[in-house]
């Protein structure tokens, strides 16, 4: 599946001040926001919608509806930031959760924690906003595709050439939008130029 990258200039401004090293959390929670409700309509676009028949004021007339709800999946911790655009702008969202983190030396992800409503007929959306080496983000597809999930597509703020390959590989037909796509990962598999600890800063930690 081809990487959807947002193209929208709100989105190129709140990401240079979600990187910018001097923004603090409360700050930077309201940009995740933003930046997450522009992702979320991105990663909305096709959704299914229904035919239903509705009276204007004037005139009777066949409308449509959206056809199915959502579940949205945040990895833990960092994806929290970026679930209430989903609750805020959809009618009908159920909220699944993974935790996953990244251990300091090896950047392998641990998992901790899962809770998942059913699955099964919804549009999936897995939020994490780091899509580094993509280790995470694999491992959490892995787990919403045991449960049932049938319909996913993966959203994050910033990817790493490295994490979309291997998202691309081991769910080749699971679609990925990304905020922006940087450079490289560095030595510490953290990327470049990136915007840091995306949790730390998010929670001031
Ligand atoms: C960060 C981020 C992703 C993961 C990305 O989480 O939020 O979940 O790293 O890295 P990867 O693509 O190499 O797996 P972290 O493990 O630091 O946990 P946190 O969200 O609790 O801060
Ligand atoms: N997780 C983060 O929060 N930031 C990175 O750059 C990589 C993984």
């Amino acid at each position: 599946m081809p990487l959807h990258v947002l193209h929208h200039p709100l989105g190129t401004h709140v990401l240079t001040h979600l990187r910018d090293k001097t923004t603090k959390p409360a700050l930077f929670r309201t940009l995740s926001y933003q930046i997450s409700l522009l992702l979320a309509l991105e990663a909305t676009r096709d959704l299914a919608t229904e035919e239903k028949k509705i009276e204007t004021p004037l005139e009777p007339i066949t409308g449509r509806v959206l056809a199915r709800p959502l579940a949205v999946v945040p990895i833990l911790r960092a994806g929290l930031g970026m679930v209430q655009p989903f609750l805020d702008t959809f009618p009908d969202v159920s909220v699944g959760y993974v935790g996953l983190e990244r251990d300091h030396t090896t950047a392998i992800a641990r998992s901790y924690y899962c809770k998942l409503p059913p699955l099964d007929g919804k549009r999936v959306i897995v939020v994490d906003p780091m899509l580094a080496t993509g280790g995470s983000a694999a491992q959490a597809l892995d787990v919403v595709k045991a449960a049932g999930a049938k319909e996913i597509v993966f959203v994050c703020i910033v990817a790493a050439p490295e994490g979309v390959a291997t998202v691309e590989k081991s769910h080749p037909e699971i679609p990925i939008h990304a905020g922006v796509l940087d450079r490289q990962l560095n030595s510490k598999k953290y990327i470049l130029p990136g915007l840091g600890d995306f949790g730390d800063r998010l929670y001031g930690t």
